[in-house]
């Protein structure tokens, strides 16, 4: 198996959980109840001890292999699409391991339930939302624009209109959901009440007056 071919593989399990995790966020927009809800109904699946190694294993292989590729091309790449997709992988693969790593930190040592309390206490312990909102936000539209470039390449036969049309309107989607996530999280759109445990966790960095 070469480094492509691993890179797409685990791409297809990380897009497939991608899509039932941003389904999950965007349905707090309906209210943060409806929300964890759901988040249990996916647990079920996704929380399955092999389901959730193979999850992290894709993970591994997706940022090392994405390096990889990023570094290896560095000086043949040439073109928009090339510079899109490496810039939007360059995101996707810093976010993949804060976040991850974040998320397994806060469940292990922490012991909080990482539910959507998790993500949103930054959004309301000042000044955070200023590091939070570019984080979420530019990840999930690297995310959208990396996918609009894979099939860009894909589509080599058709017109030039239509292989452009398979980036802009991903990026555009991608634009539209993290703004709602980002809205939704900062309690913009519905009313978010973050519990003093998962603010708490940002005493830790402040440094407090005696
Ligand atoms: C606004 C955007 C996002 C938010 C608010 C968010 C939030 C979260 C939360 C709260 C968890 C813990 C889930 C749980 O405990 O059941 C989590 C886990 C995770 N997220 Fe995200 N996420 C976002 C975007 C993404 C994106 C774009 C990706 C992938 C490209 C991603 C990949 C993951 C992975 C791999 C896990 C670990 C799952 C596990 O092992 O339980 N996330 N995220």
């Amino acid at each position: 198996m070469t480094v492509r071919s691993l890179h797409k593989t685990s791409a297809i399990v990380i897009a497939a959980f991608a899509c039932l995790h941003l389904a999950n966020h965007l349905v707090s927009l309906a209210g943060v109840p409806a929300h964890i809800e759901f988040m249990k109904a996916a647990r079920v699946i996704y929380r399955q001890p092999a389901v959730e190694v193979l999850l992290l294993l894709c993970v591994a292989a997706q940022v090392c292999s994405g390096l990889w590729l990023l570094v290896r091309g560095w000086k043949q790449r040439k073109g928009a699409v090339a510079w899109l997709q490496a810039l939007s992988g360059a995101v996707l693969a810093s976010f993949l391991l804060i976040h991850v790593g974040a998320v397994l930190f806060a469940r292990t040592v922490l012991d909080l339930d990482t539910n959507f309390y998790f993500s949103a206490a930054g959004f309301h312990v000042p000044p955070y939302q200023f590091f939070f909102a570019p984080y979420y936000f530019f990840a999930v539209l690297a995310l959208f624009t990396h996918i609009g470039c894979a099939v860009y390449w894909h589509l080599k036969s058709t017109s030039p209109r239509i292989r452009r049309l398979s980036v802009a309107l991903p990026m555009l989607v991608g634009f539209v959901v993290s703004s709602l996530l980002v809205l939704s999280l900062a309690g913009k759109i519905q009313p978010v009440d973050v519990p003093a445990k998962y603010k708490a966790t940002y005493s830790f960095f402040s440094t407090s007056s005696p």
